[in-house]
């Protein structure tokens, strides 16, 4: 499989295009907004750059952004969907696709969590659509979870997870089209428990960061949960989560020092505060630091 197109050229779909280019494809991108598109090429350029220095090998294919949807997806095998995380967007986007993008072609969505049975229901042919949920940025983060839905063909699943394994990610098979998928179930469970011992005062954010990132974060990039079970032992286990369990936040809804914070445009880096305050240059000096940082965890647990 030669030819692809990424639609929707944002945050995700730069670095896809640019993974897959150095996959060896040649990567059609389009993008509904022309601004977008004007900016694509400089995260691609980046996105590559980061590619070339985490995978000795230069890249093999090529990323061209063109100016329609049916340009992107004309001669298109595999066609990766990264609009905006809305069920309407996507249906209508998977439509377009569907009308204008080859009969055997793969249709690939990066939904983070819009079950794909949903999506399948936008197209005349749903046995070909896929989840294919990338993690941030994909370019660096090699786990790709591949979803079928109730309809997709377990043909398509097969060749989506051989075509990730080519050009150097690693495809992970989803069982069950479960809201959320796995990744974002595993880290939004992570995430309500950071927030309530915040919440309740059992300790400031920033503390709560640097324990999670030098304790179970650093070993996580070396051993799975699962894995780390068996090595504690399931007799400790057993006995911490008999009275642990019951113990651990578990509400439905989200929690006020979120929900506060965004009501209120507190939104995070991008609007300059959110949990923490960034001053103007402090989004770009911690963004080039953590990018710089991930590259190099990377590249240490390729090597070693
Ligand atoms: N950002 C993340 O960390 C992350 C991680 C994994 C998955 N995702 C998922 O990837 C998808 C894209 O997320 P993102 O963060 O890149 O969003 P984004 O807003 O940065 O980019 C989306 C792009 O799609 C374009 N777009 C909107 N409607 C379109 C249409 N009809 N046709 C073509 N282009 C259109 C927008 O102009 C924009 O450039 C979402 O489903 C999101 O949930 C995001």
């Amino acid at each position: 499989m030669t030819e692809a197109a990424v639609i929707g050229l944002g945050t995700m779909g730069a670095g896809i295009a640019a993974t897959l280019a150095a996959g060896g494809m040649t990567v059609r991108g389009f993008d509904a907004e022309p601004a977008a598109r004007s900016r694509a090429a400089g995260a691609i350029a980046t996105a590559s750059r980061v590619l070339g220095a985490i995978r000795a090998a230069a890249p093999g294919g090529t990323v061209a952004v063109v100016d329609t949807l049916a340009d992107a997806v004309g001669a298109a095998e595999l066609i990766v969907e990264a609009v905006p995380e809305n069920p309407d967007i996507k249906a209508a986007t998977f439509a377009a696709i569907e009308a204008a993008a080859p009969a055997g072609a793969i249709l690939a969505s990066n939904t983070s969590g819009i079950p794909i049975t949903r999506l399948q229901e936008a197209v005349k042919t749903p046995a070909r659509l896929v989840g294919m949920h990338w993690s941030n940025p994909p370019h660096v983060i090699p786990i790709i979870e591949v979803i079928p839905g109730a309809h997709t063909a377990p043909a398509i699943a097969d060749r989506l997870t051989a075509l990730i394994e080519g050009f150097g990610h690693k495809p992970v098979r989803i069982r069950k089209d479960v809201a959320g998928f796995v990744h974002n179930r595993v880290l939004y469970a992570l995430l309500r428990e950071a927030v309530a011992l915040v919440e309740d005062g059992v300790i400031e954010a920033a503390d709560l960061d640097t324990l999670v990132k030098w304790s179970v974060g650093l070993k996580l990039s070396v051993i799975g949960p699962l894995e780390l079970l068996d090595v504690a032992g399931l007799d400790i286990y057993k006995a911490v989560s008999s009275y642990l369990n019951a113990a651990l936040d578990n509400r439905a809804g989200v929690a006020p020092m979120i929900a506060h914070r965004a009501d209120a445009g507190a939104l995070g880096i991008k609007s300059g505060r959110g949990i923490y305050d960034y001053p103007a240059g402090a989004a770009e000096r911690l963004g080039a630091e953590r990018a710089r940082r991930l590259i190099a965890v990377r590249r240490t647990l390729d090597d070693a």
